[in-house]
């Protein structure tokens, strides 16, 4: 079997055009969604990922309140900037950016966003909602995943699913988002991490595998039954002599043979990568409607 490949970049721009005719009618109703944006040091990849929110905003129609700060910035700095746009009307989500540079404690900031502007579901308290099934801002990332595999036509429900991490960015919550008896969820869901003694034992007997561990060729061919959905949320700059960059992207799993042998597979780039700012902006939109809802 050849998989067929799931773009994620097209799937996230079919939300996003979702997204821009919701704003559009929002619009009319006089609400503008606003995201604050927070980013503290010159790291490369946040400054890239960051510029990509700010394309996103503009062409969603939302607002975006762009703030680029000194490494050097403080604790007391960076929680009054927060505390700030939780008191601004304007604002509906607040994203830090992570990694914070060491000197500041990212925990604290995380919590100083008001829970009801908390797009990146990292509070613990939309970390709470969700793990009880609740109404809660969804991780993007995790979400993204999600509407991957529905919109791509996936049964997720009573399906074995085996998440390969346990982040708490990912793995903990896409599984967690997995096993509630919802629409879209519903499955059996096992999860690995660096203390498993067998990984392969487990993602043999998947029908669908969500591989966030940070590390190229973790799932391989022969880990995986025929016919398995594969999304791969892995992101690794590896050296390739043959590119002009002197480098490429791979994911967590080994594409070119796992191909073979799925139905469906995310590529990397281009698969689960575009779905976490169009889902960012999702969650931006559903907090303006709520807070002008009152
Ligand atoms: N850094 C890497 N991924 C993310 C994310 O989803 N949100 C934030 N705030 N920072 C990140």
């Amino acid at each position: 079997m050849t998989a067929k490949i799931i773009d994620g970049k097209q799937v996230a721009q079919d939300i996003r055009a979702e997204l821009k005719a919701e704003t559009a009618r929002l619009k009319e109703k006089g609400i503008v969604p606003g995201l604050g944006v927070i980013l503290v040091g010159e790291d490369p990849a946040s400054q890239s990922y960051v510029t990509a929110k700010e394309r996103a905003c503009a062409e969603t129609g939302l607002y975006s309140d762009d703030n680029r700060l000194p490494a050097t910035t403080s604790q007391a700095e960076l929680l009054a900037l927060i505390g700030k746009m939780n008191a601004d009307p304007k604002i509906n989500g607040i994203l830090v950016q992570l990694p914070l540079p060491k000197h500041l404690n990212e925990a604290e900031a995380l919590m100083t966003i008001d829970p009801s502007k908390d797009v990146d579901g990292f509070h613990p308290v939309n970390v709470g909602r969700m793990v009880l099934g609740e109404k809660a801002f969804l991780p993007c990332t995790p979400h993204g995943v999600i509407q991957l595999l529905t919109r791509s036509g996936v049964q997720v429900g009573g399906a074995h699913v085996v998440v390969v991490g346990r982040s708490n960015i990912v793995g903990k919550p896409v599984a967690n988002m997995l096993l509630q008896k919802k629409e879209n969820a519903n499955a059996t869901v096992t999860i690995c991490h660096t203390g498993t003694a067998d990984i392969a034992y487990h993602t043999r007997q998947a029908d669908i595998v969500v591989v966030a561990a940070g590390r190229p060729n973790t799932v391989t061919a022969d880990m995986v039954k025929d016919g398995v959905v594969v999304i791969d949320v892995g992101v690794n700059r590896v050296e390739d002599a043959s590119r002009k960059s002197g480098c490429r992207l791979v994911g967590d799993v080994d594409f070119e043979a796992i191909k073979e042998k799925a139905s469906l597979i995310t590529p990397v780039p281009g698969g689960v990568g575009p779905m976490t700012i169009a889902m960012l902006m999702y969650n931006t939109v559903e907090s303006a409607k709520t807070s002008a809802a009152g």
